[in-house]
């Protein structure tokens, strides 16, 4: 069965068909990177408007490359036996930003009507981890580490409905932490990819950066963005940026990597998902393939285009999880 997944919730604007919630049959993904670039972060109005204008085309697009034709009349007109195969229409609807969620499920509440599917609304955090059912064989229990530009959380997922979480930031988010440091470093937006790239020509000892004191399995990154910025005063703005940026990173990853591989212990679980925008860092996804590699832990993490926004995790999710809504449903933007 097809599961039409649709994402809008920041600046992605994204739309996939997954069969059985595990394979990728065909995605269109249009990022605003470069629209938000100039504001130095994403301007919710201009995002939403950017969505209204590529949202058809990108549908059209993802329905062609599956062979599939949209054209209208559709209602009842799903004797085209490739139609017949959607199983439901599935939308974010949070957390996001409120204006860019509503263009997505706009789009849904239509698709859903047109074609007499059920209409799934999805939350944007746990379809990231969801990311990581497509093509593997990942079955829960399992440990997740959500890292987002909005997110940090270490959850556990105790089968394919049922997960709670067990520690979340008390302030900025792992992401938010690296845009903010990389601002600061002078990198621009998105500021993820660029410490990333940066910290690799850098000494990740270079500069002692605490991690967040922070008890349990919480997390507190603002502190360490404070430190980065006296460093920087310290040395009238005079550093060595590849230096600052590895010692940065090295200090952020390190307790994410930490926490997360104590709570499976804890759990007595070994299979540990890695999930979010942040999931891509490079030196984060190294230390878990060494974990992997040392036996005693199974780690999944999506490929790169997976790891940031995308709407094949949100028709994987709506496949595992999703809960048939009403056409009324609207759209929030922050988690519980
Ligand atoms: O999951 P995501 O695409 O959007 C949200 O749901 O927030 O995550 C975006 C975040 C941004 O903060 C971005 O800087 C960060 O993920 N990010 C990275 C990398 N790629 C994206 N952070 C560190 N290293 C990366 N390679
Ligand atoms: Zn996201």
């Amino acid at each position: 069965m097809l599961y039409l997944g649709i994402e809008t919730s920041c600046d992605e604007t994204a739309c996939a068909l997954v069969e059985d919630g595990r394979k990728l049959i065909s995605g269109r993904l249009v990022s605003q990177t470069e629209v938000h670039k100039a504001f130095g972060g994403v301007v919710p109005e201009v995002a939403a408007r950017r969505h209204l204008e590529v949202f058809n085309g990108l549908l059209n697009e993802m329905f062609e490359e599956a062979c599939l034709k949209l054209s209208l009349p559709l209602r009842g007109d799903n004797e085209n036996g490739l139609l017949a195969q959607i199983g439901a229409v599935a939308c974010t609807n949070g957390p996001g930003l409120i204006g860019t969620l509503l263009v997505g499920l706009a789009g849904a509440k239509t698709l859903a009507w047109a074609l007499e599917k059920p209409l799934l609304a999805v939350d944007h955090i746990q379809a990231h981890v969801c990311a990581n059912y497509i093509d593997s064989d990942l079955e829960p229990p399992f440990v997740a580490l959500v890292v987002s530009g909005g997110h940090t959380q270490i959850m556990h997922f105790s089968s394919y409905k049922e997960f709670a979480v067990l520690g979340q930031t008390l302030d900025d988010a792992s992401g938010e932490a690296y845009d903010k440091v990389a601002r600061l470093l002078g990198l621009g937006y998105p500021g993820g990819p660029a410490i990333d790239k940066l910290a690799a020509t850098g000494n990740p000892r270079a500069y002692n950066f605490p991690e967040g004191r922070v008890e349990g399995l919480n997390f507190s990154f603002s502190g360490l963005k404070t430190a980065v910025m006296r460093t920087m005063e310290n040395h009238s703005g005079v550093v060595n940026t590849a230096d600052v940026a590895a010692s940065f990173q090295d200090a952020v990853n390190r307790v994410l990597f930490k926490k997360t591989v104590n709570c499976a212990r804890e759990l007595g679980l070994n299979r540990i998902v890695l999930a979010g925008g942040v999931a891509a860092n490079s030196d984060l996804r190294r230390r878990f393939s060494e974990l992997s590699e040392a036996g005693t832990y199974r780690v999944y993490r999506p490929p790169l285009s997976l790891c940031t926004d995308n709407a094949a995790m949100v028709a994987s999710a709506a496949f595992f999880s999703g809960v048939p809504a009403p056409l009324s449903i609207g759209a929030y933007s922050r988690g519980a």
